[in-house]
């Protein structure tokens, strides 16, 4: 195993997901563990290596060091920026403070062939030096080495960016290896990892799963725990997951809020407590939330009004659970999907976040008002690890790879007010574009068009256009049909889709779903647009 240091850097959580991807397992605990924790840690003789990450702030604001036995047990060390700074410092070098920072792309030239290095470069000067293209983001930097260290590589406006002592095996680096823009970043780790380390690369899956599931009993005890079921990924990963550690202690809630897709609920139902045998209650509140939305056209207003009923409706069936002591006592805990990308997100968003561009529909807030402890299975994950798991865990590919959806649902998706006929047309029309994508191949890539986009939908236009159908005229609704392929939901570009598969999902809503006569194709790219219409 591996033991990461987080010395605070926003992107920690990167160098544990790069070590996960070469299938050796690791652990991330804070910097300021004591020295008898981390002898403790490896008295089990599997601790291979050490990594101590970056952190967010300069030697001038903290004075966080490692724990002196990670330099004393003769595994293999590697520190990252700040983890290189404190290294330094603690083994007889010097740091050195700085106000400004070097922020961005960066090229090293790699000196010498130390172990770490050696064969990795991305391109060669004409002297022949090899070359690294890194991320670098710093104020402080090292300006003497360790006794017993050599210098590794070096920038111009760094000339010690990277240190080893090989015969202790400890190596530092000022760049960031766990970043992508690192190119060679990821062969670095994997060759800290297995070849210096000597780790075995044998952890996958299906261990993450044994592991979680202790820590869940552990946590949880015999308490009980409820979760809102949304059919959405996340939340559903993170069922499947608690479920198979704690069984009949979990309870799930899903909300159906009557503005979901076209047999969604059944589909969650059938799923969950059909297949997986999972506690589930199901709560038809449609009649209440469409009720709540009539006469309502603000897009903002109707958000809202969204998540305030779905907050309402939550509680007051978690707070009848508890009453009702099903099982014993009634719920204690409250599980949630959150994902590491949400944690990052919601610590950013402390910082000034300057306008409010569409409020987004979560349950923020909740645990506190439900007096509820919090359970967070999946906080350590990226979203392709979720994926992963979950089909680790059954759930089937579609469900697990299915494009995102909003929590307001199809509420943001059918233009002003929100009307029961508006919806089920809507849904009816998003099925048949649904199923095409799934259908049509790509010749050149092999992969469906629902899987060359990153999300795809049918937005719902309460205007009407005349057609002719037969010998008659029709004066009926409008859909427009929306496909982008995005990296990260925040830029995204509308999907080229094939015009065979337009014509085709055309002439089919058309034909069969009465009320709608006209389909067009959002050829809008975020931004200046945004993804959903609303
Ligand atoms: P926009 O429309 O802002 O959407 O370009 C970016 C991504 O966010 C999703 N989205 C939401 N997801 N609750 C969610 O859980 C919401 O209120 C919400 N609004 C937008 C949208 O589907 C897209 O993937």
């Amino acid at each position: 195993k591996i033991l990461i240091l987080d010395f605070g850097s926003q992107v920690t959580q990167l160098i544990a997901r790069r070590v996960r991807e070469t299938h050796v397992y690791c652990e991330v605990h804070p910097c300021d563990v004591s020295s008898d924790w981390v002898r403790q840690f490896a008295a089990d003789g599997k601790l291979k290596g050490v990594i101590l990450s970056g952190s967010h702030a300069s030697v001038y604001e903290v004075d966080d060091r490692a724990p002196d036995a990670v330099f004393e047990l003769g595994v293999p060390v590697l520190g990252i920026c700040y983890g290189m700074q404190t290294m330094a410092a603690q083994l007889g070098g010097k740091v050195e403070g700085s106000h400004s920072r070097e922020f961005g792309y960066a090229e090293v030239r790699a000196h010498g062939h130390t172990a770490l290095l050696k064969g990795i470069e991305d391109f060669s000067t004409p002297e022949g030096h090899g070359m690294l293209k890194v991320w670098m983001s710093h104020g402080d930097k090292v300006t003497e080495l360790p006794p017993g260290f050599k210098l590794m590589c070096s920038t111009g406006s760094c000339p010690i960016a990277g240190m080893a002592d090989e015969t202790r095996r400890f190596y530092a680096v000022q760049f960031h290896p766990e970043v992508t823009h690192t190119v060679q970043g990821a062969a670095l780790l994997n060759r800290f990892v297995r070849e210096i380390c000597g780790a075995q690369a044998d952890w996958i899956m299906r261990d993450h799963i044994e592991e979680a599931v202790q820590k869940i009993r552990e946590q949880v005890g015999d308490e009980e725990v409820i979760l809102g079921l949304s059919g959405g990924v996340d939340s559903s990963v993170a069922a499947a997951l608690i479920h198979r550690a704690i069984g009949d202690q979990l309870t799930c809630v899903f909300v159906d809020h009557g503005l979901l897709r076209l047999n969604e609920g059944d589909m969650v139902m059938d799923m969950f407590a059909g297949k997986l045998h999972a506690k589930v209650v199901r709560v038809d509140a449609s009649d209440l939330f469409l009720g709540e939305l009539a006469g309502v056209s603000e897009p903002e207003q109707k958000r809202k009004i969204i998540g305030r009923l779905f907050v309402d409706v939550f509680k007051a069936e978690a707070e009848k659970l508890k009453a009702s002591g099903q099982g014993h006592k009634g719920a204690t805990f409250l599980a949630q999907g959150t994902i590491y990308p949400d944690v990052i997100e919601s610590g950013g968003a402390k910082s000034k976040k300057a306008v409010t561009i569409k409020s987004h529909h979560n349950v923020g807030g909740l645990p506190e008002q439900l007096g509820l402890k919090l359970l967070e299975p999946l906080r350590d994950l990226f979203k392709d690890e979720v994926r992963e798991l979950g089909v680790a865990l059954g759930l089937p590919r579609e469900m697990v790879y299915r494009h995102p959806f909003p929590g307001p649902g199809l509420g943001v998706r059918i233009l002003g007010e929100v009307k029961k006929e508006y919806a089920d047309l809507l849904r009816r029309a998003d099925a048949i574009f649904i199923e095409e994508l799934r259908k049509f191949t790509d010749e050149a890539t092999g992969k469906t068009w629902y899987d060359l986009t990153s999300q795809a939908f049918t937005v719902f236009l309460p205007v009407k256009s005349v057609g002719v159908m037969g010998d008659g005229r029709t004066y009926d609704y409008v859909v427009a049909l929306r496909a982008v392929q995005t990296s990260d939901f925040m830029t995204a570009d509308w999907a080229e889709l094939p015009y065979a598969l337009l014509k085709k999902v055309s002439s089919r809503i058309i034909n069969e779903v009465r009320g709608i006569n006209r389909v067009t194709y959002d050829v809008s790219s975020k931004p200046p647009a945004t993804i959903e219409w609303e």
